[in-house]
């Protein structure tokens, strides 16, 4: 009798949609810690660097307004204070999350290109939830390019 043919998958899906899950968690994890009592939007986010260590990070905001910084900002440069380079994940957790213009020059400075971007849409007390899931490569078109200023 003819032997059923093995279904093959990508040897990495499950791993990856492990990681992907994890970074997730971290994201919506970090989001608990938000300081944002001005705005009261209160945002996580976790990077997956080259050495696959996660940092999060959370806004944290401040009374002279213009000094807050993004949850993204903060786990980058968490990631990049331990000495870490490159990203290769990153994941945002707020209610229609998507990193701002500053965050994206700044991911873009250490993100390969094919890093996978995730903008979980979620409220903490809601069950609902979207993923939304890009590249790092498109996150910013005619993006400051520090070759092409001879920086
Ligand atoms: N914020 C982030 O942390 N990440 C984003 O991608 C967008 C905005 C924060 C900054 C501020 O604390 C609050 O959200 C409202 O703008």
């Amino acid at each position: 009798m003819a032997k059923k043919p093995v279904k093959k998958r990508a040897p990495d899906r499950n791993g990856k949609a492990a990681l992907r899950k994890k970074l997730m968690e971290a994201a919506k994890t970090a989001q608990k810690n938000a300081y944002c009592p001005y705005s009261r939007y209160p945002v996580g986010a976790a990077v997956l660097t080259d050495s696959g260590r996660i940092y999060t990070g959370c806004n944290v905001e401040n009374a002279s307004f213009g000094l807050a910084i993004c949850a993204e900002r903060v786990a980058i440069f968490k990631a990049v204070s331990h000495g870490e380079k490159r990203i290769q994940a990153l994941c945002v957790a707020a209610k229609s999350a998507k990193p701002c213009g500053a965050c994206r020059q700044v991911i873009i400075e250490f993100a390969h290109k094919d890093a996978e971007m995730i903008y979980l849409d979620w409220q903490p007390l809601e069950k609902k939830e979207k993923i939304t899931i890009t590249k790092a490569g498109k996150l910013l078109p005619h993006a400051f390019d520090p070759s092409e200023a001879g920086l």
